[in-house]
C-alpha cells in the first residue's frame, strides 16, 4: 500500500506561549466535552469542539524549595495521572520534582460553569500513585475510589510496581525487587475487564513491556511484551505475600510475521494498547502496537488479541525455571487449590472469602510462578498491519468502528514518529486472510513524533499530541479525495460517500438513492456509471503527435488506468505509473 502521499492542511495546533513542551492528553471527558492536557507544570482543559477556544489553565509548579532541588537534578515536574473522582472533581498526581503529590481539581458540574481549579490547601502524598521521575511513564485507573497504578516509586526508578492505594481496600503492591514478577517494566495500559457475571471475579488487566530475564542467551529477545492481571478484591496474603498481590499473573504477547524469505520478524517492543469495547463487556478486542526492538531496523506492527485467547493462556500451564541458568519449562507438578490466579469468593472459590484465606501452598506457588508458560498469539496468528522497510515507526494507536453502506469497518489511526497520522482499514479477503489499506496520511506536526492520541466517535474527532502541542483532526476528511464520484469511490474510505454532488461524510441516513460507496471493491465503474461528468479531468491528445499526459490520483487507493479511444473502440496503451506514453 502506498503511503507516499501525505496531505497536510490541518488546523494550527493548540500550544502555549509559555516555554513548555511534552504535551500529553491525560483524559477525555465526554460528559463535559473537555479534553485534559498535561504539559510539565501546566494542566489545561480544552473544549473538544474546538481545542483552540478559551483554554482553562492551571499552573501547578513544584514548591520553590523543591524547585531548587529539581534544578540541581535538572528535572522538571510532569503531571502524571488524572482521573475522574466524582461528578465535579478530578484526582490528579504529579511528579512534583522527585516528590510525587496528588490533589483534587474542581471542574464544576457542567462545562458552562467554566470552572477548573485546584482545591486550595489540599495535598496528598503521591507515593505509589505517580512515578518520581517525570520521564517514566505511568498508568493509573480509579475503580471504586481505589487507585490502581503502575509506577516507579523510588528516586532511581529501580523499584517499579503495580500499586493499589486509597479507598477502602488494603494498600498492596507487587513483590519488591523480584525480577520474576517485574523486570524494569514500562507500563502501557491498565483497565478493568470483568471475567464473569460474578463481581468477585472482576480483574484488572494491564499491558506492559519488560526486560527479558534470559536476554544474555543471544537468540531470545531483550524486551518482552506482556499482559498481566490481578483480582480487584485481592487483600494480600496472611503469612507470606502480606500486602502483596496474591493473584498476580502475567503472560507474553507475541506479534511476529514470517517473511517471504522464511525469516521471522518479531515485534516485541509494546508501544500502545487500545481496548475496543464490544457488545459483551467481558470480551473487548485488544489492539496492540509494537515496534521491533533495537534501533537498526525500523519496523512496526499492530496485532489484535481476543480476551478468550488471553484467558485460555491464564488458565493453562505455568512457567517454571530451575535455578538461574535453566530455560523456562512447563510446570508439570501438582497445582495447589485454589488454582493460583483465581479470585477469592469467585465462581471457582465459593468457600474462600478473602485472599488471606488462600492456602500457604497456593500463595507460595504464585510467588515463584507468576508467569504463564504459553504466550498469547494474535488473532489469525499474524499482525493486522505491518510496516517494515520504511523510514518511520508507529508511536500511537486508536481504533474506531464505522458503519458503511456494505457493513461495519474497523478504522485504525496510527501516529508516527514523523508527526503524521495514517488512517488504515483492514478488509477480510477470505476467512483466514485480510488486506490492509492505507486510506490517507495526514501531516499533523511538522517534525516531532506523535505522542498520545484520543478518539471521540461521538464528536467524530481525533486528538493528537506531540512535543509541539495538540491538534484535532476530523475523522472524515472526504473533501481531500476530490469532487468526482470515481475519486470518492476509489478512496474506499468508509466515512465518505459520494452524495450526488461531492464526496461527503457518510451517515446511514444519507439518501439511499444518490449515495455511492464501495469500501470492499472500490469499483467506480459499477458505482459511478452516469455520474462521472462532474469534476472529472479529461485530457486530449492528437493522434500521430507526441503528447505528455499525467494524472495524479487523489487517494492512495486509486490506480491510474489509461484508455485509448480509436474508431469508437477503447483500449489500453503503453503506460508507466501515472504517465501515459504513446
Ligand atoms: C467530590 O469530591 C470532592 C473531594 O472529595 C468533594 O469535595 C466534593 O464535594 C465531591 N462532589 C460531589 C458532587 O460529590
Ligand atoms: C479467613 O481469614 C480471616 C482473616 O484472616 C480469619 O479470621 C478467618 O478465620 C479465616 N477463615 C477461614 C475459613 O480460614
Amino acid at each position: 500500500s502506498s503511503t507516499d502521499r501525505v496531505s497536510s492542511g490541518t488546523p494550527r495546533p493548540f500550544s502555549f506561549s509559555f516555554n513548555t513542551s511534552d504535551y500529553r492528553i491525560l483524559l477525555m471527558d465526554q460528559d463535559q466535552g473537555r479534553l485534559y492536557l498535561g504539559s510539565r507544570e501546566y494542566l489545561v482543559a480544552l473544549d473538544m469542539h474546538n481545542v483552540n477556544k478559551e483554554p482553562l489553565i492551571i499552573h501547578w509548579p513544584a514548591s520553590a524549595k523543591r524547585k531548587g532541588e529539581c534544578q540541581m537534578t535538572g528535572k522538571g515536574k510532569q503531571v502524571g495521572s488524572h482521573e475522574p473522582w466524582n461528578r465535579t472533581h478530578l484526582y490528579t498526581c504529579g511528579t512534583g520534582a522527585y516528590q510525587p503529590i496528588c490533589t483534587f481539581i474542581n471542574r464544576g458540574w457542567r462545562a458552562e460553569d467554566y470552572l477548573f481549579r485546584l482545591v486550595p490547601g489540599y495535598v496528598d502524598s503521591g507515593k505509589g500513585k505517580c512515578s518520581y521521575d517525570p520521564k517514566q511513564e505511568n498508568v493509573a485507573v480509579l475503580i471504586n475510589s481505589n487507585l490502581y497504578a503502575g509506577v516507579h516509586i523510588d528516586f532511581m526508578s529501580t523499584d517499579a510496581a503495580l500499586f493499589r492505594t486509597m479507598g477502602g481496600r488494603t494498600a498492596i503492591r507487587t513483590e519488591q525487587y523480584d525480577s520474576r514478577w517485574l523486570n524494569e517494566p514500562v507500563f502501557i495500559q491498565i483497565q478493568q475487564i470483568p471475567d464473569s457475571a460474578e463481581k468477585n471475579d472482576d480483574k484488572l488487566y494491564f499491558f506492559f513491556r519488560e526486560k527479558s530475564l534470559d536476554s544474555s542467551g543471544g537468540a531470545s529477545p531483550t524486551v518482552l511484551a506482556r499482559v498481566g492481571r490481578v483480582c480487584l478484591n485481592d487483600e494480600g496474603g496472611q503469612k507470606s505475600l502480606v500486602n502483596r498481590w496474591t493473584t498476580f499473573l502475567k503472560a507474553r504477547l507475541i506479534c511476529s510475521v514470517i517473511g517471504e524469505d522464511g525469516v521471522e520478524t518479531r515485534f516485541d517492543e509494546l508501544r500502545d494498547v487500545f481496548i475496543q469495547p464490544t457488545q459483551d463487556e467481558r470480551n473487548p478486542m485488544v489492539y496492540a502496537l509494537f515496534t521491533t526492538a533495537g534501533s537498526v531496523f525500523k519496523g512496526s506492527a499492530v496485532c489484535v488479541y481476543s480476551m478468550a485467547d488471553i484467558r485460555n493462556v491464564f488458565n493453562g500451564p505455568f512457567a517454571h525455571k530451575h535455578g538461574h541458568n535453566y530455560q523456562w519449562t512447563e510446570y508439570t507438578g501438582k497445582i495447589p487449590y485454589p488454582r493460583p490466579g483465581t479470585c477469592p469468593g469467585g465462581t471457582f472459590t465459593p468457600g474462600i472469602r478473602s485472599s488471606k484465606n488462600f492456602s500457604d501452598e497456593a500463595v507460595n506457588f504464585i510467588r515463584a510462578h507468576p508467569l504463564m508458560f504459553h504466550p498469547v498469539y494474535p488473532i489469525h496468528r499474524r499482525p493486522l498491519v505491518v510496516r517494515t522497510g520504511v523510514d518511520y515507526r508507529f508511536t500511537a494507536l486508536v481504533v474506531d468502528q464505522v458503519d458503511a453502506v456494505d457493513g461495519r469497518y474497523e478504522v485504525l489511526f496510527l501516529g508516527t514518529d514523523r508527526g503524521t497520522v495514517q488512517k488504515v482499514i483492514v478488509l477480510p479477503k477470505d476467512p483466514t486472510s485480510f488486506e490492509e489499506l492505507t486510506l490517507e496520511e495526514v501531516e499533523v506536526f511538522r517534525v516531532p513524533p506523535v505522542k498520545t492520541m484520543k478518539i471521540s466517535s461521538k464528536r467524530q474527532q481525533l486528538y493528537v499530541s506531540s512535543d509541539a502541542g495538540l491538534t484535532q483532526v476530523s475523522l472524515h476528511r472526504c473533501g481531500v479525495y476530490g469532487r468526482a464520484c470515481s475519486d470518492c469511490c476509489l478512496a474506499r474510505d468508509p466515512y465518505c460517500a459520494w452524495d450526488g454532488e461531492s464526496c461527503s461524510a457518510f451517515t446511514p441516513s444519507t439518501k439511499r438513492r444518490s449515495r455511492r460507496q464501495d469500501v470492499k471493491h472500490g469499483d467506480p465503474l459499477r458505482q459511478c456509471r452516469g455520474f462521472n461528468a462532474k469534476g472529472k479531468t479529461v485530457q486530449f491528445g492528437v493522434e500521430g503527435s507526441s503528447t505528455f499526459l499525467e494524472c495524479q490520483p487523489r487517494s492512495p487507493q486509486a490506480t491510474v488506468k489509461w484508455l485509448f479511444q480509436r474508431e469508437g473502440k477503447r483500449k489500453v496503451v503503453r503506460e508507466r505509473g501515472n504517465q501515459l506514453f504513446s
